[in-house]
């Protein structure tokens, strides 16, 4: 069938790679498809390759006399070179195709047996000699490889932020837990006493103990909420509702705004729509403009701080989600800057909330922004688009 082994990337003899009938076209032929930084290979109607291209020599480790003759499935894991197989099958029967002309992703195998993802687009051609199929591939890894280390650091990134919040509520936090732990102690000692009361005092220490364990529960919950929020994870989109996303971090909400005596008043929408969304980090987004807002109103008279949060559907079916205080408002000249990492007006503040916000409303296709109130304050506002209907 070929010659054995020709030298790597010595150019095909035309015996061994079928080429155009003109030799000077056929050169010319030889010369585009070895120039191509893409692995080209051109199969008959069986599958069987014809041509393989210096660039799939190097990307599959064979050389074009190993290559010429066999199966295009030898360069591809063993499922997909069935399923390949199959659509070739499908294809000559009843001439409907789902790749000629579009790419797609195949895991391709090289020649000591490793697998590697490739992108794959396959184009038609009708010669004398009957039909041919060329396949370009390219080989992903590096580009696989480079998304997943943006996709790890981004994720690792958004997991310190959180634990940055959870670091600007930790008095807070710890005042909270404190609470229960210091009322069962005092449901401790009140048993002991009552204990040396004899038998009488029974229901009074069952009644105690059943605090005790109320208390318990309470600082288990702060900590369990803490925790499901800081934990480190990988990013997961759902369909959900903004309502569910919400309480799941009200009760750490509730608590920062009542540590810095600020009234707290969440007014939901009954008919919002469906989002798709990564859950922990919308949380993590209102939770930041929830903290900046208390911290807004930090110099303010207690009793005039009020933080608001609104949900509503949008006329264009988004969801749009507005959280409004009465601080000191937003400074017109810093507003543009606000939102790049680690500008801060704060003594102690880090500067990547905003920052991280936006990246993270913009990933779900929405848009966050802020404006000053007329009476006083800020109002930061984010939409997300509503989930496609299934
Ligand atoms: N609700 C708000 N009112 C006024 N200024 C705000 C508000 N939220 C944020 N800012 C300004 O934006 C800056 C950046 O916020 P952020 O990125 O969350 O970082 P940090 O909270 O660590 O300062 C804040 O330091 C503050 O100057
Ligand atoms: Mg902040």
């Amino acid at each position: 069938m070929t010659e054995p082994g020709p030298t790597q990337g010595a150019m095909p003899s035309p015996a061994s790679q079928s080429s155009p009938a003109n030799p000077a076209e056929a050169s010319e032929f030889d010369a585009l498809l070895n120039a191509a930084v893409d692995a080209i290979v051109v199969i008959d109607d069986d599958g069987r390759m014809l041509r393989f291209n210096q660039a799939a020599e190097t990307m599959f480790g064979f050389s074009a006399a190993e290559a010429l003759g066999k199966p295009l499935g030898m360069l591809m894991a063993p499922m997909d070179a069935r399923a390949h197989q199959a659509f070739v099958e499908r294809y000559k029967r009843t001439g409907r195709h789902n790749i000629i002309g579009l790419g797609r992703e195949v895991l391709a195998r090289r020649s000591d047996g490793s697998i590697f993802p490739a992108s794959l687009s396959v184009g038609e051609a009708h010669s004398a000699k009957g039909r041919r199929f060329v396949g370009l591939m390219r080989d992903l890894t590096a580009q696989k490889e480079a998304e997943e280390e943006a996709l790890k650091h981004r994720e690792q990134m958004l997991h310190a932020s959180r634990l940055t919040t959870m670091g600007e509520m930790a008095a807070t936090i710890a005042h909270e837990i404190n609470q229960p732990l210091s009322a069962i102690a005092t449901y401790t000692a009140a048993c002991q006493r009552l204990l040396d009361q004899g038998p009488e005092a029974r229901t009074d220490i069952i009644a105690a103990l059943r605090e005790i364990g109320g208390q318990a529960h309470r600082a288990g919950q702060i900590i369990q909420r803490m925790r499901n929020f800081t934990r480190s994870r990988e990013s997961l989109r759902r369909v959900v509702v903004f309502d569910d996303l919400l309480e799941e971090i009200r009760p750490l909400a509730e608590l920062d705004a009542r540590g810095n005596r600020v009234d707290l008043r969440i007014v939901v929408a009954p008919d919002l729509p469906m989002i798709n969304v990564d859950g922990v980090q919308i949380q993590q987004v209102v939770l930041n403009l929830l903290r900046n807002g208390v911290d807004a109103m930090g110099e303010i008279p207690e009793a005039e701080r009020v933080l608001t949060l609104q949900a509503a559907p949008t006329p264009e079916g988004e969801v749009r989600v507005e959280i409004s205080d009465r601080g000191h408002g937003v400074n017109e000249r810093v507003r543009d800057r606000l939102f790049t990492p680690f500008f801060t007006t704060k003594p102690t503040g880090m500067g990547m909330g905003l920052a991280i916000s936006r990246s993270i409303i913009a990933a779900h296709g929405g848009k966050l922004d802020c404006s000053n109130n007329p009476d006083g304050g800020a109002t930061f506002f984010f939409t997300l688009p509503a989930a496609l209907e299934k």
